[in-house]
């Protein structure tokens, strides 16, 4: 038997194999108890049918997606075009906000693959989100090189601005926030992501002026907040000062 089982964080699934009895019903209820925490920490990918999300939704990709989804799919061979699965998934998600059953039933009839096998893409992958979101997704990475440099009061600061938790819209439909692990700007921790962009070197002041820009309708600029280029030292640029990139040439041999 096979148990699904989501850690608290958003991410991945972990599959536990058991025959035991007693295992799977002690797994269930642990299941069950970890089902009502993250109900109320972050967003678990469980397909109900509801209103806004089931099968009867008449779905397709408009004009300008068809034809993106031509050029993606001719980068495969015919044999494997299957391969376009999470490049379509996504396109369908940008188009309708969130990657509902009736995308993903779309991308399987296109791409002749069984339904199932793009369900288990879609849930395997965190950057689907599989319930409506808010015009912006806040993504606070709590992984320990952010949470050393005080993610946690990013979190805290957002969750009391926008008075809503890991996990929620906020009633305007405008953000939803969730807590996920580390996207890979350690280096500019504590960062968040709001749709494709990163706002980083975080401070808690800055986060509420970030969130009243995206309320104005004038999103800030995204980068590092503090001032810094990209990753340099908070002190300046200590190498690679010249304004030509280094040519290799100059430092290698030249029979090499
Ligand atoms: S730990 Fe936050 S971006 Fe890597």
């Amino acid at each position: 038997m096979f148990l699904i089982r989501r850690q608290l964080s958003n991410s991945l699934p972990r599959i536990i194999k058991t025959n035991s009895p007693s295992f799977v019903h002690k797994s269930l209820k642990g299941s069950l108890e970890t089902s009502l925490l993250i109900k109320r920490t972050s967003i678990i990918s469980v397909h109900r049918d509801s209103s806004d999300d089931n099968p009867d939704i008449p779905f397709e990709f408009n004009e300008e997606n068809k034809v993106r989804a031509k050029e993606i799919i001719a980068k495969y061979p015919s044999q494997y075009k299957k391969s376009a699965v999470m490049p379509l998934l996504d396109l369908g998600q940008r188009q309708v906000g969130f990657t509902s059953i009736s995308v993903m039933n779309y991308v399987a009839k296109l791409l002749d693959m069984p339904p199932m096998r793009v369900y288990e893409v879609a849930t395997f992958y965190t950057m689907y989100n599989r319930h409506p979101m808010g015009k912006y997704n806040i993504q606070v990475c709590t992984t320990t090189p952010c949470q050393l440099c005080n993610s946690d009061s990013i979190m805290e600061t957002i969750t009391s601005y926008l008075k809503i938790k890991p996990g929620q819209t906020t009633p305007d439909k405008l953000f939803t926030l969730q807590e996920v692990e580390c996207l890979g700007a350690c280096a500019n921790a504590p960062m968040i992501a709001i749709n494709d962009d990163y706002y980083e070197d975080l401070t808690s002041e800055k986060v509420v002026e970030i969130l009243k820009s995206f309320q104005e309708g004038k999103p800030t600029e995204a980068g590092p907040v503090s001032g810094r280029k990209s990753i340099e030292p908070l002190g300046g640029q200590k190498v690679l000062l010249s304004p030509e990139p280094n040519d290799i040439r100059n430092f290698t041999r030249s029979d090499l």
